[in-house]
């Protein structure tokens, strides 16, 4: 009797052991309590898919309270509080956190953020350290708004100057893009919320960008779009990454699984999860099994169709369990799964500070006459023309615009630093922004214009002409080569003849370009003594503006991206937005790896400002550059000294560039490989540099061979103040060729592309 009692006792706790690890309904496992398998196991199919496709409140599954919290965000992801997962909230975006006004009852809740200078302006300081700081103060926003992952940075190269998303964007160079990624992740990373590096990869264009083919060759998408992914990547672990709207050789991104795994994972150990931009790709089963974690923005549909390819074979149980597994692991790192006690008030006043200084850290000098045109004195007597010097741009529109508290135009920041303003030309110029309706959202308002006589008395009255020349751009749409890029008749004729009615009166005219894109410069610069490049620096736009022209700041930011003598001189111009020309479905990377500056100073085409160019108030010597090898072993150090020789403080921008040699494959002249900012050196001050070159720094990526290889031969290292101001060389042997990587013979091109070559 008592055995048969041990017997039934014993059976009775294997069935309870068993039944505890399948979680009866009433006791399922905790995310973050028990391990993610045993959640991935406990979940259902319709559960895992709901995860994997965002949500909002017309997607079923249970109301994610994330959509009900973050209103105003771009994206959620679903609740399931059965097993203790939080939704997530995403928004946008590289600027500032976009969080859209939304009503309860009648009640207009709205958050007004900082607004950041733009991508392309903060990449412009070449300061990984000020890009890093921007990014805690930002990333402090993210969180005390209650969002959990940021929908930046945006980091696609600037292949063509036409891009609308351009001032989203750091640089034409992958080095510089993918270091100044690495340091807005770490910023807004150290806050504990996440970040999204987008748009991976090649998204170059907004022209039909949700149909686009990209033909890009191995090489080309290796060394140069690719190449700044895989530095923020394999620097800065962001928390996801989102893949882009267009194809590449024939597939949508966010549908390839030799990107989104065999590179991003197998080859550069990324970790987290993918996301798919909002409704890009088309086929979800594909981006599942690419291993494109989440379906963004999420509809039911795709929720129905996932589910019916599991039932019915077609996508395997384990992707799903997969793709699931890593976002539950990104889930556990947000605030949301912590129950962060956001405060949606964060220190805006002391953000705003950094804001300003970040964006005076950023503009660049273009002219400056006889050094000496700028700083302006106080109190100066200043004609200010040009629509955007009222109603300047603080940063582009579409997803990475941002709707802070306030915007200082270039006439408050002037008037805030006491300048006098001659002729009260304010009413005029905002009245003229209101009333003019242009053609589109894209279409740029032609300048306001200012009579000959008024332009002769106030040549008599004022010191000095300042004329600001703006330009916005945004999501969606492409800029045009005329009136856009090229200036308008109306704002040459402007410029030329405040040239010459103040320079008759011995005075000065200064231009502000105040863009989030390059435009042409060529034909108009002559007739401006000064030109400072503003970009749209954010919300303290005319504050910082101001710092500079009065000379509190002394100017230190260079081009990350080369300005041309005219649109026909970009290598990409031929292709791009591609063919056919009235509805583009085609484009020919052509110009390969010749992008920026590695074509103008491979093929001697001179432009008319070069990458890594811009001014200062002071003037620098470079001196002793010093190799700590003549032969390259396993890494090589190059110093040199940077000495303030003026008579103001100032910082320099410093450029290694590396000349390799060329057996197999042929290389550009030069190719940036390393870049730091000295600190603020006073007059007579000297400052040491270093930098580390590593195998990698070496190597082009053969593509026969699937591999990057360093070939033997003689590298000259050239420490330039820009591309094309070389300052000290000095040479390193590698004594035979190195294979520094082997990759995954992948991304091939469906047809031949006819690449530019050298020879
Ligand atoms: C943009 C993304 C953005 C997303 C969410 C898309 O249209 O391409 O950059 O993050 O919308 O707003």
């Amino acid at each position: 009797m008592k055995k048969i009692t041990l017997i039934k006792l014993c059976l009775l706790a294997i069935v309870l052991i068993a039944c505890s690890t399948v979680y009866p309904e009433k006791n399922p496992p905790q995310l973050g309590i028990n391990p993610v398998s045993e959640i991935v196991k406990a979940m259902t199919l319709e559960e895992k898919v709901q995860l994997l496709v965002g949500t909002n409140k017309r997607v079923k599954g249970e109301i994610s309270e994330a959509a009900i919290r973050g209103r105003g965000a771009a994206g959620f992801t679903s609740t399931i509080s059965r097993l203790g997962i939080p939704g997530l909230i995403m928004a946008d975006g590289p600027a500032g956190v976009r969080l859209q006004p939304y009503f309860i009852d009648d009640k207009k809740i709205s958050y007004n953020p900082t607004a950041w200078p733009v991508g392309i302006s903060l990449a412009s300081s070449w300061d990984t350290t000020l890009v890093k700081k921007v990014g805690v103060a930002f990333g402090n926003e993210v969180k005390e708004y209650g969002v959990d992952i940021l929908l930046a940075p945006g980091m696609n190269i600037q292949r063509n100057p036409l891009n609308g998303r351009n001032f989203e964007y750091y640089s034409e160079d992958p080095v510089v893009a993918g270091y100044m990624a690495t340091a807005f992740v770490k910023g807004i990373q150290s806050n504990g919320v996440g970040t999204s590096i987008k748009h991976f990869a090649a998204n170059n264009q907004e022209t039909d960008r949700d149909k686009i083919n990209a033909n890009i060759s191995e090489r080309a998408l290796r060394e140069i779009y690719l190449r700044g992914f895989e530095i923020a990547v394999k620097n800065a672990n962001p928390l996801t990454v989102m893949t882009s709207y267009n194809k590449i050789n024939g597939t949508y991104t966010a549908e390839r699984p030799d990107l989104v795994t065999t590179i991003l994972r197998d080859e550069w150990g990324f970790k987290n999860f993918v996301m798919s931009d909002w409704n890009g790709g088309h086929d979800v089963i594909a981006q599942m099994k690419a291993r494109n974690n989440i379906i963004m923005p999420g509809k039911t549909s795709q929720i129905d169709e996932i589910i019916a390819a599991v039932k019915d074979g077609t996508l395997d149980i384990k992707v799903i369990d997969k793709n699931v597994e890593e976002v539950l692991n990104v889930i556990l790192q947000t605030p949301s799964f912590k129950k962060y006690k956001y405060s949606n008030k964060p220190d805006l006043t002391a953000h705003a500070t950094i804001a300003r200084s970040a964006a005076t850290e950023c503009m660049v000098l273009l002219k400056n006459n006889n050094n000496n045109a700028l700083p302006l004195k106080n109190g100066l007597n200043i004609a200010l023309l040009g629509t955007a010097s009222y109603e300047t741009f603080i940063g582009g529109f579409g997803s990475g615009a941002v709707l802070p508290m306030y915007k200082v135009s270039v006439f408050d920041g002037l008037t805030n630093a006491g300048y006098k303003l001659t002729g009260n030309f304010k009413p005029a110029f905002s009245a003229y922004k209101t009333k003019t309706i242009v053609a589109s959202a894209y279409a740029q308002l032609p300048e306001m214009e200012v009579s000959q006589d008024t332009i002769k008395k106030i040549a008599t009255e004022a010191d000095i002409a300042i004329f600001t020349i703006g330009r916005n751009s945004g999501e969606g749409g492409d800029r045009q080569v005329n009136n856009d890029f090229n200036l308008f008749e109306g704002e040459k004729t402007l410029i030329k003849n405040l040239s010459e009615a103040f320079h008759a009166q011995g005075k000065r005219l200064i231009v502000i370009v105040n863009t989030g894109g390059v435009i042409e410069t060529a034909s108009w610069r002559d007739f401006a003594d000064a030109i400072l490049l503003a970009w749209q620096p954010g919300m303290e736009a005319g504050n910082a503006i101001a710092d500079v022209i009065s000379g509190v700041v002394t100017p230190s930011g260079k081009l990350a991206i080369t300005f041309p003598m005219k649109y026909e001189d970009v290598p990409s111009a031929k292709n791009f937005p591609g063919t056919p020309i009235e509805k583009p479905m085609e484009v020919n990377y052509e110009e390969g790896i010749y992008v920026g500056y590695r074509y103008y100073s491979s093929f001697n085409v001179k432009p008319s400002y070069e990458f890594g160019y811009g001014l200062s108030y002071t003037t620098f010597s470079y001196s002793g550059l010093k190799l700590s090898s003549s032969t390259f072993k396993d890494k090589i150090t190059a110093t040199v000294i940077i000495t303030n020789k003026g008579k103001v403080s100032g910082k320099e921008v410093v450029q290694l560039y590396l000349s390799a040699p060329e057996k197999t494959l042929e290389k550009p002249s030069e190719e940036l490989r390393a870049f730091a900012k000295t600190n603020l050196l006073k007059p007579g001050e000297s400052q040491m540099i270093t930098f580390e070159l590593n195998p990698r720094d070496l190597a082009s990526y053969n593509t026969d061979k699937s591999s990057w290889i360093a070939d033997g031969g003689t590298y000259k290292v050239k420490m330039g103040a820009s591309s094309d101001d070389i300052k000290l060389i000095s040479e390193f042997k590698l004594t035979k060729d190195l294979v520094v990587e082997k990759a995954h013979k992948v991304l091939t091109p469906n047809i031949i592309i006819n690449e530019l070559k050298k020879k």
